[in-house]
C-alpha cells in the first residue's frame, strides 16, 4: 500500500514563505559578496609593463592602477625611491589603502598590514603583496 503524501495549505504557505524568505536572504547578501570579493580580470588586459607618469607618485604619495588585469599600486616611500606592488590582499583579495599618515597599506576587510615594501606587519595576510620592478624613465615610471 502506497501511502500518498498531500501538501496542505499550511505547507505550501510555509513553502513560499521559506523560499520567498531565501531569495531576499540570497539579494541582500550579494551586494557584500561583491564587495569582498577581488575585482574579475579582463581578458585581453595581460601587459607586459605599465606606464605611469611621475607626476602621478609624489614623495610618500601612492598611486593605485592596473597591471595584468590586477589592481597595484606604485609608491614614492622617500624621494627617488619607487616601489610597485600587488594591491591584492594575499589573505582573501581585498584590495589594499595606503595610509600615509601611518606609511602602512591597510586591508580594509580584516585589518590586514603591510609595509610599504608590501611584508607582512599584521593581521591575517599569510604572504607579502607580490612586487614589480620599477624603472624610472625620463619622466615616466616603467612597471614591470
Ligand atoms: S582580505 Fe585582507 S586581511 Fe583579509
Amino acid at each position: 500500500m502506497k501511502a500518498k503524501k498531500t501538501l496542505t495549505r499550511r505547507g505550501f504557505v510555509a513553502a513560499v514563505a521559506s523560499a520567498i524568505a531565501a531569495g531576499l536572504a540570497a539579494a541582500s547578501l550579494w551586494p557584500v559578496w561583491e564587495f569582498l570579493s577581488p575585482p574579475k580580470t579582463r581578458e585581453g588586459q595581460e601587459q607586459e609593463t605599465a606606464v605611469v607618469p611621475l607626476s602621478n607618485v609624489g614623495p610618500g604619495k601612492a598611486h593605485f592602477f592596473e597591471f595584468q588585469g590586477h589592481p597595484s599600486v606604485v609608491l614614492q616611500p622617500s624621494p627617488g625611491k619607487f616601489i610597485a606592488l600587488s594591491a591584492v590582499c594575499t589573505h582573501l583579495g581585498c584590495i589594499v589603502e595606503w595610509r600615509p599618515r601611518e606609511e602602512i597599506f591597510f586591508c580594509p576587510c580584516h585589518a590586514g598590514r603591510f609595509s610599504p615594501e608590501g611584508k607582512v606587519l599584521g593581521g591575517p595576510p599569510p604572504r607579502p603583496l607580490p612586487s614589480y620592478p620599477v624603472k624610472v624613465r625620463k619622466d615616466q615610471l616603467i612597471i614591470g
